[in-house]
C-alpha cells in the first residue's frame, strides 16, 4: 500500500513501499510476458501530459495503461491550450474536471509534478522532471536488478556519464540506497556534484575503482540539450576517458549486467558490442518499465486516503 495519492520521487518513499512495488512489479511482468493481464482498471482514465520529449516514458506509461483496461488519453502540449498560454495548473484543474484518475506527466521543471499533484484529485506520476526524479525508471531499473540477482541488498551499482544533468541518477541513488545496495559514480568533475555523497553516492576516481567488483554498470546519456557546453572537450574524448569500454569489465564481476536508461549516443556512453552484446540487460529495462508502471498505476488505484 502506498501512503500518498502521487508517486512524486523516491527520496520521500519508505523502503517497504519501494519492495511491494517491485513484488507488484515482478507478478504484473509474469503476467505480461504471458500476455495473460488482469483489466484491473477497467473505467478508469489516465491522462498522459507530457512536456517533454520521450519514446519509452510516454508510451510504457500509455500501454501500462491499456494493458490494464484504463481509457488512456495523450495531450500533444504542441496542440494544446497550453500553447494559447494556459498554466500547468489551470491545464490540470481542467483535466481533473474531466474526473480522470491519474496524470503521468513529465517536465523540464524540477517540480511541476508536485505542483500539479497539489491541485488535482486524481493521482500524479513524474515521469521525469528536470534534473529531480525520474522515480518509475529507477524503479524499473531496480526491477531489472533484482530479477537477475534475486536482491537489491548488498548489490554494487556503478553509475557512469551525466550525473550532474540525470534525474535517473538521482532517483537511484534514492532508491538502491533504500534497498541496500552500494551506489558507485564516476564523470569528469564537471558532471558530478560533490552533495550526491550526502545522499550515499561514492564517487570514484577513476572508472576502474568504479567498475571494480560492480554487480551492475549503468551507463548515462550525455544531455547536450540541458547543457551550455564546457563540461568536457568533445565527444570523442569523453567517450575515450569516461565511456563504459570492453576492456574495462574485467574490473566488474564477471555476471555484470550493463544497463542503460536509453536514449543511448552510441559509441558516446557505451559501444554498440556492449549495449547489443550477451551481458546487455538494456532491452529487458525496458519490459520491466511496462511492468513497473503497471503496478505504479494499480497500487495508486488502491490509495484509500485524501485526495486533495
Ligand atoms: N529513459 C527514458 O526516460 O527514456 P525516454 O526519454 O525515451 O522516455
Amino acid at each position: 500500500m502506498l501512503s500518498e495519492k502521487d508517486l512524486l520521487g523516491l527520496k520521500n518513499l519508505k523502503a517497504a513501499e519501494i519492495e511491494e512495488i517491485l513484488s507488484r512489479a515482478e507478478e504484473m511482468k509474469r503476467a505480461l510476458v504471458a500476455k495473460k493481464i488482469k483489466k484491473t482498471l477497467d473505467g478508469k482514465t489516465l491522462v498522459v501530459l507530457f512536456y517533454e520529449n520521450s519514446t519509452r516514458t510516454r508510451t510504457s506509461f500509455e500501454l501500462a495503461g491499456k494493458y490494464l483496461g484504463a481509457n488512456v488519453v495523450n495531450i500533444s502540449v504542441a496542440t494544446s491550450s497550453v500553447q494559447k498560454g494556459e498554466t500547468l495548473i489551470d491545464t490540470g484543474k481542467t483535466l481533473d474536471a474531466m474526473k480522470v484518475d491519474f496524470f503521468a506527466i513529465r517536465h523540464q521543471m524540477a517540480g511541476a509534478p508536485a505542483l500539479l499533484a497539489k491541485n488535482v484529485k486524481a493521482s500524479v506520476i513524474n515521469g521525469g522532471d528536470g534534473m529531480h526524479e525520474h522515480p518509475t525508471q529507477a524503479l524499473l531499473d531496480m526491477l531489472t536488478l533484482k530479477e537477475k540477482f534475486g536482491r537489491i541488498a548488498g548489490l554494487k551499482v556503478a553509475i557512469l556519464g551525466d550525473i550532474k544533468h540525470s534525474r535517473v541518477a538521482l532517483s537511484n541513488l534514492f532508491g538502491l540506497k533504500k534497498l541496500g545496495a552500494e551506489v558507485v559514480m564516476y564523470a569528469p568533475a564537471t558532471m558530478i556534484p560533490a552533495e550526491l555523497e550526502k545522499f550515499g553516492a561514492k564517487i570514484a576516481k577513476s572508472r576502474e575503482e568504479a567498475l571494480d567488483g560492480a554487480d551492475g554498470v549503468m551507463g548515462l546519456r550525455i544531455q547536450l540539450e540541458r547543457q551550455n557546453g564546457g563540461l568536457f572537450p568533445s565527444l570523442g574524448e569523453y567517450s575515450r576517458f569516461y565511456g563504459i569500454k570492453r576492456e574495462l569489465l574485467k574490473y566488474a564481476k564477471p555476471n555484470a549486467v550493463i544497463m542503460h536508461p536509453g536514449p543511448v549516443n552510441r559509441g558516446v556512453e557505451l559501444p554498440p558490442e556492449l549495449i547489443d552484446g550477451a551481458q546487455s540487460a538494456i532491452e529487458e529495462q525496458v519490459t520491466s518499465g511496462v511492468a513497473v508502471r503497471m503496478a505504479v498505476l494499480q497500487m495508486l488505484s488502491e490509495y484509500k486516503g485524501v485526495r486533495k
